[in-house]
């Protein structure tokens, strides 16, 4: 907790949070020692060669790193890829981006069809950053998938790896609750990530800490709203470095709590609510459309876009 004050007043945000999730390392491999799934380590940094290649995976990584920055067309929030995708999309349990490379083209049922790796990134520009999809051969998307090509490297395709995704949680005993949820986040979060789940800005408007709902959060269509999927990554990496620290019940409740606040709408919405309940939501895990502390989420939620659409705080983002 001492490097609280180093990271507020860090220069470089990203590489607080960076070096931080670095020392949580050690605490990680519970994720990375899956029974049986192959281990594989990416190259490191500086491993990135010269050349036109080269200079399209630092290009990727540069987006990676500082999403508002490098790829601000696309970001309607101020988080970064690496918010979630930690240590650059290198930290097992964090989704990180070698493992994930592997295992595309892939069937997802969220849109019915076999995805590509490029429209998988576009969902994440469009859902968790609550912005607009790349083209699928713009700068932008070919930049990434060379980082993640290069990160890669050596790595068997088709194989799930040990560390890919966010190691998911057994069925909590006691049904996941708002109240004590919030004593966790109190007591765990707020330090970091406001007592309004806002995140936190640097004097510069710099994201220090990025928001977990509100107006500059991912939005209703994102992955990390579901309450299992952020139960699953809080677990594993929350506190910042402190990762595996939380009960899982703890975790549970704080992911409850954490999606039982509003955040931008779900951008496939078109104006029934009921209809988007009905085309995209109403799993056990999934919060969106069910009154809770006596509002409706997703009934007034502000629209998907943010500060693309003039929706959020137009804060820079590095
Ligand atoms: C708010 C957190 C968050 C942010 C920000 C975010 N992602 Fe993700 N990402 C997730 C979650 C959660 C999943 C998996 C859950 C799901 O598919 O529903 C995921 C999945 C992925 C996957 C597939 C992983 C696999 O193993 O199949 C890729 C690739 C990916 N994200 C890339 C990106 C990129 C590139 C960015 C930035 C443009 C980004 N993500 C931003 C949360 C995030
Ligand atoms: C010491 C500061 C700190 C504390 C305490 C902390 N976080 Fe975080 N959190 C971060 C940082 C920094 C990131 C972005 C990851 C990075 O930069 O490595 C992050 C990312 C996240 C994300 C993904 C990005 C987003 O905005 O949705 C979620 C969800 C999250 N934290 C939830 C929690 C929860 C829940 C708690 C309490 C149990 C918690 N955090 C405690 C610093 C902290």
């Amino acid at each position: 907790m001492k490097l609280i004050p180093f990271c507020i007043w860090a220069v470089s945000a990203l590489a607080c949070g960076s070096a931080l999730a670095q020392q949580a390392q050690p605490a990680q491999p519970a994720a990375a020692k899956a029974a049986g799934a192959p281990q594989f380590t990416p190259p490191p940094a500086d491993a990135i060669p010269e050349g036109p290649f080269g200079d399209a995976v630092r290009r990727g990584q540069d987006i990676f790193l500082h999403t508002g920055k490098f790829a601000s067309q696309y970001a309607g929030n101020s988080l970064n890829c690496a918010s979630c995708h930690m240590d650059a999309g290198r930290q097992p349990g964090a989704s990180p981006m070698w493992a994930a490379y592997v295992l595309y083209p892939a069937y997802r049922a969220k849109n019915g069809h076999v995805n590509t790796l490029a429209e998988r990134l576009q969902g994440c520009f469009q859902f968790s950053m609550n912005g607009k999809r790349p083209a699928a051969d713009s700068q932008t998307i070919v930049d990434l998938e060379s980082y993640m090509y290069w990160m890669a490297k050596g790595a068997p395709t088709g194989v799930k790896l040990a560390g890919q995704g966010f190691p998911a949680l057994p069925k909590p005993a006691q049904e996941p609750d708002y109240v004590r949820g919030q004593k966790v986040f109190e007591q765990h979060c707020t330090l970091c990530h406001g007592a309004q789940g806002q995140g936190q800005h640097d004097a510069t408007g710099r994201m220090v800490f990025p928001a977990l709902w509100g107006d500059d959060s991912f939005n209703w269509g994102a992955g990390m709203h579901s309450v299992s999927t952020a139960a699953a990554f809080i677990h594993a990496n929350m506190p910042l470095s402190r990762g595996g620290t939380l009960t899982e019940q703890e975790s549970w409740d704080v992911a409850y709590y954490m999606d039982g606040h509003d955040r931008p709408q779900d951008p496939r919405y078109a104006g029934d609510l009921q209809a988007t309940i009905k085309e995209h939501h109403g799993g056990k895990n999934d919060l969106y459309g069910r009154e809770i502390n006596g509002k409706v989420l997703g009934a007034d939620s502000p629209p998907a876009g943010g500060r693309l659409t003039g929706h959020a705080p137009a804060k820079s983002t590095q």
